[in-house]
């Protein structure tokens, strides 16, 4: 997606070798017409699917995915890392380790927002090494959904998820693939060279 990589070499930092700081724009501040041209790109991609709900998880993924329900007409549930007051009981859950972080998280999402008639779309900011969305799939599963697909803001390439998600024959959708961040520059796997 033009727009994104574009947005990506304007404003992205390239921390180091393996992380990129979108921050000015996906991760903190947010960029609502980016976002919107973003959830319309997910919503064409998956206009015939017959989608009945998204699934994303907090925080970052909750704005893209928030624009693509908003075009599909859909609602949008996100997965939440902390335990909330009201949700006792009644969840899915599943174990998300990060290896960025090196953190494990129990993400959970409220039995009465995910139904086994589900279509669902899985929307994520960054595919690394897919664990996230590993514990979304999971989700989906438990509760005898169908996951049409994965929609990725920004795949990094030289991490494994993606390979191994699609290696399962799971539709992956990345609206930007980066395949190097090395020398302080954004190369994208569509051969585009950035800074
Ligand atoms: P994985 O799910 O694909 O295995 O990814 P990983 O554990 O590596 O990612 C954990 C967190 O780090 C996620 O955010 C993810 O968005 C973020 N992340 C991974 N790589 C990058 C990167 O290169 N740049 C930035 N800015 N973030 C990255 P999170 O902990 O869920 O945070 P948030 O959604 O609350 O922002």
């Amino acid at each position: 997606m033009k727009a994104l990589q574009d947005k990506i070499v304007q404003d992205g930092k390239v921390l180091s070798e393996t992380v990129l700081k979108v921050d000015s724009f996906l991760n903190h501040q947010i960029d609502p017409k980016l976002m919107q041209e973003i959830g319309q790109e997910f919503a064409n991609r998956y206009k015939d699917a017959g989608l009945t709900r998204i699934v994303t998880i907090e925080s970052s993924g909750i704005a893209p995915a928030t624009m693509a329900g908003l075009i599909l007409g859909i609602p949008v549930v996100f997965a939440r890392k902390r335990k909330s007051l009201t949700l006792a009981g009644n969840l899915y859950s599943s174990k998300v380790h990060s290896f960025t972080k090196n953190e494990t998280n129990e993400i959970s999402v409220s039995k009465d927002f995910l139904k086994s008639d589900d279509v669902v779309l899985i929307i994520d900011d960054f595919l690394a090494n897919g664990e996230a969305v590993k514990g979304l799939l999971d989700i989906v599963g438990q509760a005898g959904a169908t996951a049409s697909g994965v929609g990725i803001v920004i795949e990094k390439g030289f991490q494994d998820g993606g390979k191994l998600l699609r290696e399962k024959g799971i539709r992956i959708d990345s609206l930007a693939i980066i395949s190097s961040l090395e020398d302080g520059k954004v190369t994208f796997a569509e051969g585009e060279l950035a800074r």
